[in-house]
């Protein structure tokens, strides 16, 4: 198989449109952006899967509160919220799914009568704790004094006659597929919290609700609507075509991409998409995704930030005073890919200033500004320094590498890192000393050349992370013309040195990261 035809699917979760995004959802949401954008500078066809979860109580409750339906509250949150935001921070989705489209409710009802047809599904008598935050039946060990853990909210005791799936029945196949595929669910922290609980006694799931009309009806018995959460697990397989003849659209695309290649989450949802979900596609006999990616969480206070507490911080309110980029770079930059971390002010001014501003953006402009100076603003003759060149070299196989396994930060940090080596190349070799003396013409060329390449490279590298400040860049370097669209160039490519073109003229543009106004208090 060809680099061409390899596909890689990934998702985020469906986030709920009871409220606007704030930057936890956007971790999630620009993390799959840039790790979808690296695999297509990889060369591979990707495809990469939004939306929102638009059913079950909370939502209803919502739009209770707010006088209006729930379909025209979810309408009015996707349209005025939700989808501005991801093209405010440059989200480069291929599809968009809500649960409340007929290609969703359909698939999921046909999904939920095969597995009632062979036997999965049957009738009981539920009773418990619920947690309409979480949107889940709760066990007495998930509850502090009767209050959600995360929540801090009391569990509603629900009294239902429901219909059930036989979870229990796929724990031995379940904990067989993580033996076999550690590597399914991730970090290994979470996935040990998983074995833990399939190996704690799991209940067979309720799967509808007979108390709220807000979902899709169960397609034998109408009076029930699906469980919220089974709808939207489905969401994964309904917008790309789950169950639909192979020789339709949709059976061709999930042909093409199925099973998903990473599911992004964030901790808290891993029982749903590391026990659930599977064993659901175990019961259709489908192939199980390949991972599950569970990250921390982003904590105010010491606690996981969230709508329901009040301290959800926009992106705007971060982008209005960083840009756009700063924002996707900082939270991958500074916390590793799986812990959870804290969002300061002070710690994102400083990575800014140091590593945006200085080491980054000055490099380029100094570099444009002497290439003007000394050139005449042409690129000079093809050089190669080896140092450089085995630097870079050694840079994209680490920085490939780390992104392979979702270590953001390692593969940032050796971009950022091969950064200041060239920083440091510069004031080795003091080309401002070179070009008082014509006789070193030569020389100060082969410095001028080794310099704008690697910065060619550093462009191409950190494009998935800030796409629009290197094509900025790109068009400074004069590369459009010359070698394209900074998103064609491929990773297996950028350490092949000398590929700017002699002649091609470089333009100053404007500052990639402008000095910070102080910030208002
Ligand atoms: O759970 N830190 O939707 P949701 C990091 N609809 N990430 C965070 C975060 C934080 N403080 N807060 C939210 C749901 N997230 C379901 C999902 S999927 C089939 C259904 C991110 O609106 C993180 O990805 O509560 C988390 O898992 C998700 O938003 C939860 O979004
Ligand atoms: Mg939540």
């Amino acid at each position: 198989m060809s680099a061409d035809s390899k596909s890689f699917y990934l998702t985020t979760p469906i986030y709920y449109a009871n409220d606007a995004p704030h930057i936890g959802h956007a971790y999630t949401t620009v993390a799959g952006d840039v790790l979808t954008r690296w695999h297509r500078q990889r060369g591979e066809s990707v495809w990469f899967l939004t939306g929102t979860d638009e059913h079950g109580q909370k939502i209803m409750n919502t739009a209770d509160a707010n006088g209006v339906s729930p379909q025209e509250w979810c309408d009015r949150l996707v349209e005025t919220a939700w989808k501005p935001t991801w093209s405010s921070l440059n989200i480069a989705y291929d599809d968009f799914i809500r649960t409340t489209e007929s290609r969703h409710t359909e698939r999921v009802q046909r999904f939920l009568t095969q597995l009632k047809d062979a036997g999965h599904i049957y009738s009981g008598k539920y009773e418990g704790p619920y947690c309409v935050g979480c949107e889940e039946f709760k066990l007495p060990a998930d509850l502090d004094d009767g209050k959600c853990q995360i929540h801090g909210t009391i569990a509603e005791i629900v009294s239902e006659e429901n219909w059930f799936f036989r979870l229990s029945a796929f724990v031995p196949q379940l904990l067989a597929h993580y033996q076999e595929h550690p590597e399914a669910c991730e970090p290994a922290s979470v996935r040990n919290e998983v074995l833990a609980f399939l190996q704690s006694g799991v209940q067979d799931l309720s799967i509808s609700r007979s108390s709220l009309d807000w979902g899709i009806p169960v397609p034998w018995d109408t009076k029930q609507v699906i469980y919220v959460w089974f709808d939207a697990l489905l969401n994964y397989g309904t917008a790309v075509g789950l169950g639909d003849p192979a020789d339709s659209e949709g059976g061709r695309k999930f042909a093409e991409v199925w099973p998903p290649d990473v599911h992004l989450i964030g901790k808290e949802i891993s029982r749903f998409h590391a026990v659930i979900w599977p064993a659901m596609l175990m019961a259709a006999n489908l192939p199980l995704p390949k991972k599950v990616f569970a990250h921390g969480w982003l904590l105010v206070g010491g606690e996981k930030m969230s709508k329901s507490k009040l301290t959800g911080i926009v992106p705007a309110d971060i982008t209005s005073h960083f840009g756009v980029d700063a924002f996707r770079y900082y939270f991958l930059r500074a916390i590793p890919f799986g812990s959870d971390g804290s969002f300061s002010w002070e710690d994102m001014s400083a990575r800014y200033t140091s590593e945006l501003a200085n080491d980054f953006g000055n490099l380029a402009s100094r570099l444009i500004a002497m290439i003007e100076k000394y050139c005449e603003g042409l690129i000079p003759a093809v050089a190669t320094d080896q140092s450089l060149a085995g630097a870079l070299s050694a840079t994209v196989a680490t920085a490939d590498g780390a992104m392979e396994v979702l270590d953001f930060q390692t593969a940032i940090n050796s971009i950022m890192e091969f950064c200041k080596r060239v920083n440091g190349y510069v004031t080795e070799q003091q080309p401002w000393v070179l070009a008082k003396d014509p006789a070193n013409k030569v020389e100060l060329n082969k410095v001028l050349y080794n310099t704008a390449d690697s910065i060619r490279a550093l462009a191409v590298l950190l494009h998935p992370i800030m796409p629009a400040t290197t094509e900025i860049l790109w068009e400074s370097l004069g590369a459009n013309e010359t070698l394209g669209d900074i998103s064609q160039q491929r990773i297996a490519d950028v350490a092949r040195f000398g590929q700017l073109p002699t002649g091609s003229k470089v333009t100053k543009g404007a500052v990639l990261f402008p000095r910070l106004e102080e910030k208002a208090e």
